[in-house]
């Protein structure tokens, strides 16, 4: 029998998607993008949504005054140093927020200590101290991150801690800010605290780990058995290096796991949805083997595992995809599929579309069927996201020639604000001919630095999508395309960059 999850148990989930995640190079979203996240977030059922760090940027500090205009029951929490200004701006972000945070902190480690603050313990607790209490006369529920806990020496912990909750902190953050920390390691970090700290029943502690060694979400379980009651994740994992913590995977060994007693508020039927959501606005393909999300998370190829699983589901899943959103009875998309069909795998695949964009995108939708028999997820993606984009500057026409023995040629008609202009140059491959014909049309100082190509699924007819970095002006620009022409898609990917900086 299941047994009561008592109050203790339920785990608070906060989910920094938005902040950390957002942080990693090419990741970036505006402002409506993060809005749009931000309600996804609130309806999967998360807690807290750690909206950005407004000190950081105009932009961060407009997208924490959004957000909080437009979440309704979950906490809005926005990132600072221990520094009066830093909590001065994230004050007036938040200022919308029917429900908010303040998470402010500082380094712990001798690392952090000696080398980025050239401090000593004690300043470091007083300017923690200084901090929780400033943060305190403005919002009440005040979180203090302990910045590279997981290398803090146990007892220094448990003293900046203690002072901390003094000073009126209502949650103490115990970031693995480098991964190192192994699961018992981390655990026993937690349980240490949750002994030793006078006044730990005053907050909550958290966890926070990142997955530098692979074991964010074993630190993650080992530090909820040990006492901590706040979850600190990411959608697919999503961070700097190697991520964050997964939402969905801690989530889905606590729903698995029920001798663990504990519950989080998460409605697991949204995760699919905006995990793609997620890759998706963020350009972040999410690897095909990744746990609970990946394209193959649920995909039996083995003979013995088919015919297992035919038998019984249970001889080899422990998850019931319906669980996690996935509708395995997945309607194939094919030429002769109406609207309600495409509508239908939109929404699973986190997109929600007006009428009139659905019309236009099931127009682009039969061209593409009548061309690939098989329409994957992909390509759905890659459809509806060609459809929001109105920029500046789109290709009319291109045309390459090329092969084994002749020069690559490239001409192409760009249309800039309505104006028609053509060029033509050659490369030493398609690609490089049709780059170098934009250029002509194009007179900006812009060098590609990192152009990759990838192949989204398998077969000849497969859809290839392009991630492309252009240095602009010391600035670099990312752009995306997916195309079932590895050139077209190349030429697209290099046209979005542009069109960032020429808006
Ligand atoms: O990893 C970390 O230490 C952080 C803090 C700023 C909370 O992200
Ligand atoms: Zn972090």
């Amino acid at each position: 029998m299941i047994e009561e999850i008592s109050k203790k148990d339920r785990i608070f989930v906060f989910d920094t998607s938005l902040r950390d995640g957002e942080q990693v190079r090419g990741c970036q979203l505006n402002t409506i993008e993060k809005i749009q996240i931000a309600k996804s977030l609130e309806n999967l059922g998360v807690d807290v949504i750690e909206s950005g760090f407004p000190v950081s940027s105009p932009g961060d500090f407009n997208s924490v005054v959004e957000i909080s205009k437009s979440v309704t029951c979950a906490t809005v929490c926005a990132l600072t140093r221990a520094v009066k200004n830093d909590i001065d701006i994230a004050v007036e972000a938040l200022k919308y927020a029917k429900n908010k945070r303040i998470h402010t902190g500082i380094g712990t480690s001798s690392y952090h200590i000696k080398y980025k603050f050239n401090s000593t313990q004690n300043e470091i607790i007083e300017r923690a101290v200084a901090s929780v209490k400033y943060a305190k006369k403005y919002i009440e529920d005040i979180e203090f991150y302990c910045e590279d806990a997981g290398r803090t020496d146990n007892f220094y912990l448990a003293t900046i801690v203690e002072a901390v909750i003094k000073a009126g902190a209502t949650v103490v953050n115990i970031p693995d800010t480098t991964g190192y920390c192994l699961p018992e390691e981390y655990g026993m970090k937690i349980k240490f605290l949750v002994e030793n700290v006078k006044g730990i029943h005053n907050a909550i502690l958290s966890t926070h780990c990142h997955n530098d060694l692979g074991m964010a979400t074993a630190n993650t379980v080992s530090g909820i058995a040990n006492g901590a009651r706040q979850i600190e994740v990411t959608i697919n994992g999503i961070g700097e290096r190697a991520g964050n913590t997964s939402l969905e995977e801690v989530v889905m060994i606590i729903k698995s796991h029920k001798e663990l007693n504990k519950k989080t508020n998460i409605n697991t039927k949204h995760i699919y949805p905006i995990s793609r959501m997620i890759s998706n606005l963020m350009n972040m393909p999410v690897q095909a083997n990744k746990a609970i999300v990946g394209r193959n998370a649920f995909a039996h190829s083995s003979g013995i595992h088919q015919d297992g699983v035919l038998k019984n589901r249970e001889n080899y899943e422990i998850i019931d995809p319906k669980d996690v959103g996935i509708d395995d009875n997945i309607i194939a998309l094919t030429a002769r599929s109406g609207r309600a069909a495409l509508k239908y795998r939109l929404n699973v695949l986190g997109i929600e579309l007006s009428q009139e964009k659905l019309n236009s995108i099931y127009e682009n939708f039969l061209k593409l069927a009548d061309r690939k028999k098989d329409i994957s997820d992909a390509d759905i993606l890659m459809l509806a996201g060609k459809d929001q984009e109105s920029h500046r500057v789109a290709i009319e026409y291109l045309q390459v020639t090329s092969g084994i023995g002749i020069l690559p040629v490239a001409s192409i008609f760009l249309n800039i604000d309505g104006k028609k202009i053509a060029a033509a140059a050659s490369g030493n491959g398609p690609v490089d001919a049709a780059i170098k014909a934009v250029k002509q049309i194009i007179h900006k100082q812009m060098a590609i630095q990192e152009f990759l190509i990838q192949a989204i699924n398998k077969g000849s007819d497969d859809v290839c999508k392009v991630h492309m970095q252009v240095k602009h002006c010391d600035v670099y620009y990312y752009g995306f395309a997916s195309n079932t022409d590895i050139v077209a898609a190349s030429v697209e990917a290099f046209i979005n960059a542009i069109n960032k900086f020429i808006k």
